[in-house]
């Protein structure tokens, strides 16, 4: 069982739903590592832009914000009807949606949310929105447990003083705890296994540089930053024995897309003979997408690349900006996909066929 580590690894929390208050409380991502804020979110329109914003971000976190929005903007309508609380519920469902389009856990949490709904049609309103409230809660919580499990398998590829390269951010941030990619990192420093991690700054919007690092050095775990361009040098050095990174949705036959750059690391680790790992819970896995050309790639504006991070525009003024968020590893460059049910190995359209049969879908 995966404990706290120490105090600090408790000193926060990524979501929180605050019953008393009937609002959502997330840290502001976009403020971290220089400012630690809560921000109670009140309002659908708030929690749609706290997601595109990435205020709150990572393939769970998302899910995880946009089942508790869906509850409380299902809550906040005052519906006096099932009906007028399903309609309500439904064009909340469709905005929240249209937040980030690559990270299938969003559209996963909220088909759960609509799913708990319809199956209490027969009930008072009152009742319905406590089912809303609890499958929310739940989804939470089973992410908790899912983490913890993808930790501890995907432990079991890893020795202890290895070097172990990650990208963006799938940590306890992007998670409700533990993260995926960062959980056996976690777990493996709860067991002395002393990992040298190196984090990928991941420009342009730096999970990396401000959120991995701050995670995992309050762990106590040691990491080390470099720029996303290092990473050819510091595997050619020796320095690192596997690299292990979280996904935003993975294709049928195995494909999958994460932050942008990810793809560029699975290449270096092919050429330098290096494991590649993808943690992926089961609410990442997108069955019904065959491979990795049919999922959408977000497109973010411009003046991420050129002036959000830097004190004056880095770039001449109008340059064209292309900025897609997230790329696609193809599965053939991928060592094994971590499951909370497992180690998948290729070829991944059969293992993912099993995975699919087991969990009756
Ligand atoms: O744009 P972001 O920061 O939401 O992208 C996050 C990632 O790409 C993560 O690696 C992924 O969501 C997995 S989080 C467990």
């Amino acid at each position: 069982m995966l404990k706290p580590l120490n105090e600090n690894q408790e000193a926060f929390h990524t979501i929180r739903l605050l019953e008393d208050r009937d609002a959502l409380e997330i840290i502001d991502q976009t403020l971290l590592p220089g400012e630690t804020r809560y921000i109670v979110l009140e309002n659908i329109e708030d929690i749609w832009e706290a997601i595109y914003q990435l205020r709150v971000r990572g393939a769970p976190a998302i899910g995880i914000a946009a089942a508790y929005g869906v509850y409380l903007a299902s809550r906040w309508s005052h519906a006096s009807t099932y009906f007028q609380l399903y309609d309500v519920f439904m064009k909340n469902k469709e905005y929240l949606a249209s937040s980030r389009p690559t990270a299938v856990n969003l559209f996963w949490a909220l088909n759960r949310m609509e799913d708990c709904l319809k199956r209490h049609q027969e009930t008072t309103v009152e009742k319905a929105l406590l089912e809303l409230k609890l499958e929310a809660t739940k989804i939470q919580l089973e992410d908790e447990e899912v983490c913890r499990s993808i930790g501890e398998h995907a432990l079991t590829l890893l020795k202890p003083g290895w070097g172990i390269l990650t990208h963006c951010n799938a940590g306890a941030l992007a998670t409700s705890r533990f993260g995926t990619a960062l959980s056996p990192l976690y777990l493996g420093q709860q067991q002395g296994y002393d990992f040298n991690v190196y984090a990928d700054e991941t420009r342009p919007l730096l999970q990396g540089a401000r959120l991995t690092t701050w995670e995992l050095q309050q762990a106590g775990v040691n990491v080390t930053l470099i720029c996303d361009n290092m990473a050819s040098i510091v595997m050619q050095e020796g320095k690192v024995q596997a690299v292990i990174t979280g996904c935003d949705r993975v294709a049928a036959n195995g494909d999958a897309a994460n932050k942008i750059g990810t793809s560029g690391v699975a290449i270096l680790a092919k050429h330098y003979n290096i494991p590649f790992y993808i943690c992926a819970p089961l609410s990442t896995i997108d069955f019904d997408c065959p491979t990795g050309g049919d999922i959408e790639i977000e497109q973010r504006p411009s003046e991420e690349v050129v002036s959000k991070w830097y004190e004056k525009p880095m770039a001449p003024e109008n340059i064209k900006v292309y900025n897609p968020a997230f790329d696609v590893t193809d599965q053939s460059l991928i060592t094994a996909i971590i499951t909370e049910k497992g180690v998948l190995k290729s070829p991944y359209s059969e293992a993912l066929k099993e995975v699919k049969k087991q969990i009756g879908k």
